[in-house]
Order: structure tokens, then C-alpha cells, then sequence
């Protein structure tokens, strides 16, 4: 038994696909969460900016004497090294191996697509953990860098023409590929939009949620170790974010269907000290 929180963090909004998840499968665990919406997006920036904001994320997490870290970022958990999520000296997941293998186990004909931010996409990190598990898959990938800040403007409703514009140009280049019938989201954000995205496919595609897969893991793993909370009550969850606490409450809510009241705080930038690169 472990009673300690789970720390959860991501860019923004995103990693709330992951809370939901585990609210649903462990109610009784207790969750800080960690949205860094003053620097949203990371997908667009190079790998050792992502990585050096990434550390101070965690950082942040491990000062809440959390029991185990998830980055629910698939961008982050694309670049991250095994030298950074050792450091932190809990148990740490991602969302790729995860994700990759819900999508494998759900794919009939091997032919996977992947869409996601820029830099997971051109990591490749889904393709290769996709291809560790099933050798003879076919990986297509896309990257949706727009659908980041639809999310975050909360531009999220299932009609929403802008959404829906963008969304037509970016999987219109999955067109012509009859035999894929898998679609990893790749981008913790995306199953924000996901009715959007699966009404472009006519419902046809299994859609893999990457935040509810790795959600499912986590499950997994703290049974396994033994490391569930045991408590009468129901776990509480924390929110911290680095920009206004306002703007992201009122999407979560709408996303999670309760109101986050005063469970969400908003810490300054600088709270998070240097950036790794910055100290000698
Ligand atoms: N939710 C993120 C992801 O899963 C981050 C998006 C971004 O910050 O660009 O990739």
C-alpha cells in the first residue's frame, strides 16, 4: 500500500485525458497535476528545450512526495531519456509503450496511423515501439500541430467548423490508406477532439486514446507493485498550472463534467527555479 500522490503532468490541458482515466479506475488514489499552459505548446520546440522542461515539470511533482510520475505528453514522453526519468527516483511512465501496444492489440490488418505533435511525429517513437511489439506493422504518421491550441482555446465542442476544418486538412492524408484501421492519438490533447477526429473517419477507425491507455498501465503497474492507496475515503486531485488558472478551469471542467473549484493553482514560471541548462 503506498498513500502517496500520483503525479500527472503535460504541457496544458492534455494530460487530463490521462486524470480522467485514472479517477475512473482508482478513485481512491490521490492525483497532482502539473499543466505547464504558460509554455504551451512543447511539440513545436527542439528536443533539449522539451527535455529541460520537462526536468523542471518533474521537479516540481517530485516536491508534492509523489509516489510515481506519468508525463501524459506524448511529446515529452517521445524525446524523453532514461537518464532524465531515472533521475527523478520514483517509478516513471510515458504514454508511447502504453499506447503502442493498446494499438497493436486492437489492429486487425497492421497498418497503424499515428498523428500527434511535430516533434513526436518526427521522433518516430510510436513507429519504433509499434514495430517492437508487431515487426510486420505499417506506420503512417501525421503531425497536427494546430490541434494543441484549439484545445487549449477550447475550441473542443463536436461540430465546431473550425476544428472540423482543420481536422479534414490534416486526415485527408490518410485518404488513401483503405487498410489502416487503427489511429494512435499521439497527442495527449487530442481525445479532447476525438469525436471530431473519428466523424471524419465515419466511425470506420479504432481510435487509441493515448492518456486512457497509459491510465489503464499505471493501473497495472501500482497493482502489481503493490503500491495502490488504501484510504475510506475518495483520493483528492491538485491542479497546478503556470498561466491563468481561470482559462484552464473552465475547459477541464467541461472536459472532466465537474467543476475544479479551488483545487487548481496557479504557480509563476519562475517558481520552478533555473532551467537545467541554465545551471552550472
Ligand atoms: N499534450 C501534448 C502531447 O501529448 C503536448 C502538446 C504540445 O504541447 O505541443 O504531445
Amino acid at each position: 500500500m503506498d498513500n502517496r500522490p500520483i503525479g500527472v503532468f503535460d504541457s496544458g490541458l492534455g494530460g487530463l485525458t490521462a486524470v480522467k482515466e485514472l479517477r475512473r479506475l482508482l478513485p481512491q488514489e490521490d492525483i497532482v497535476y502539473f499543466g505547464d499552459t504558460g509554455r504551451v505548446p512543447y511539440g513545436s520546440r527542439g528536443r533539449d528545450t522539451i527535455l529541460a522542461f520537462a526536468a523542471q515539470d518533474m521537479a516540481f511533482l517530485k516536491r508534492h512526495d509523489i509516489k510515481m510520475v506519468v508525463s501524459a505528453c506524448g511529446t515529452v514522453s517521445s524525446v524523453m531519456t532514461d537518464q532524465l526519468a531515472r533521475s527523478i527516483g520514483v517509478p516513471f511512465t510515458g504514454v508511447v509503450l502504453p499506447t503502442a501496444q493498446a494499438a497493436c492489440a486492437a489492429s486487425t490488418t497492421g497498418v497503424i496511423g499515428v498523428i500527434g505533435t511535430s516533434a513526436t511525429v518526427h521522433s518516430g517513437s510510436f513507429a519504433r515501439a509499434v514495430r517492437n511489439i508487431r515487426s510486420d506493422a505499417r506506420v503512417l504518421g501525421r503531425p497536427c500541430p494546430l490541434f494543441v491550441p484549439l484545445v487549449e482555446n477550447g475550441y473542443i465542442a463536436p461540430g465546431n467548423p473550425v476544428t472540423k476544418l482543420v481536422a479534414q486538412e490534416y486526415l485527408s492524408a490518410f485518404d488513401d490508406e483503405p487498410e489502416m484501421d487503427t489511429l494512435i492519438l499521439g497527442c495527449t490533447h487530442f481525445p479532447l477532439i476525438y469525436d471530431i477526429i473519428a466523424d471524419y473517419f465515419h466511425y470506420d477507425i479504432t481510435l487509441i486514446d493515448s492518456g486512457k491507455a497509459t491510465a489503464r498501465y499505471v493501473e497495472g503497474f501500482l497493482t502489481e507493485q503493490g503500491m495502490l492507496a488504501r484510504r475510506e475515503k475518495p483520493g483528492e486531485t491538485e491542479y497546478y498550472v503556470t498561466d491563468a488558472a481561470d482559462d484552464f478551469s473552465s475547459v477541464a471542467q467541461r472536459f472532466l463534467g465537474s467543476p475544479l473549484g479551488d483545487q487548481v493553482h496557479r504557480i509563476p514560471i519562475e517558481e520552478l527555479g533555473a532551467l537545467p541548462q541554465e545551471r552550472k
